[in-house]
């Protein structure tokens, strides 16, 4: 990598293995959520994460770049993490309680690396696409507070029985 630009194209194909990635696990996840809302907050991010997939998508015809061929090694260990995980918890307060842990783990590094994005794009004057990326980092955020709240749910829950 030479510059900037070659640095963001790079950004950004980790960030689309990383979204491709996720939009396998997470069914898995989906599917082992005992809550219901916690469940529903899994399947809508699913559907976010395919949009999510799609903009970057876009965003890399834009820049006459495929968005192919790299792998997003964190998000690989992540998922990896997030699987073994589901096989050792063994009660279902335990599993959400995980779950929800491993989905913030990954929407913190989504995060880190679209905000990355951003900040990149306004630099090299691609505002257009700079707009784009932060619709999705506002999405990431707002998936983020929703699986806070969730912790704070089921703590709340306990401290009650
Ligand atoms: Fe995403």
């Amino acid at each position: 990598m030479k510059n900037l630009e070659e640095l963001f194209e790079h950004q950004l194909k980790d960030l689309y293995s990383a979204e491709k990635q996720l939009t396998e696990a997470l069914p898995t996840m989906a599917s082992k959520a005992n809550d219901d809302k916690l469940k529903g907050a899994f399947e809508s991010h699913l559907e976010e994460t395919k949009n999510h997939k799609t903009r970057l998508e876009d965003i890399c015809k834009e820049l006459d770049i495929d968005p192919e061929g790299e792998t997003c090694k964190a998000m690989q260990g992540l998922v990896k993490e997030a699987e073994s995980f589901i096989e050792e918890a063994e009660d279902d307060d335990v599993m959400d309680a995980g779950l929800i842990a491993e989905a913030q783990r990954v929407e913190h590094y989504e995060i880190s690396g679209y905000g990355t994005a951003v900040r990149y794009a306004k630099e090299l004057g691609h505002s257009d696409i700079a707009k784009k990326l932060q619709e999705t980092l506002d999405e990431e955020y707002v998936a983020d507070e929703k699986l806070d709240k969730l912790a704070e749910g089921r703590l709340n829950k306990e401290a009650m029985s």
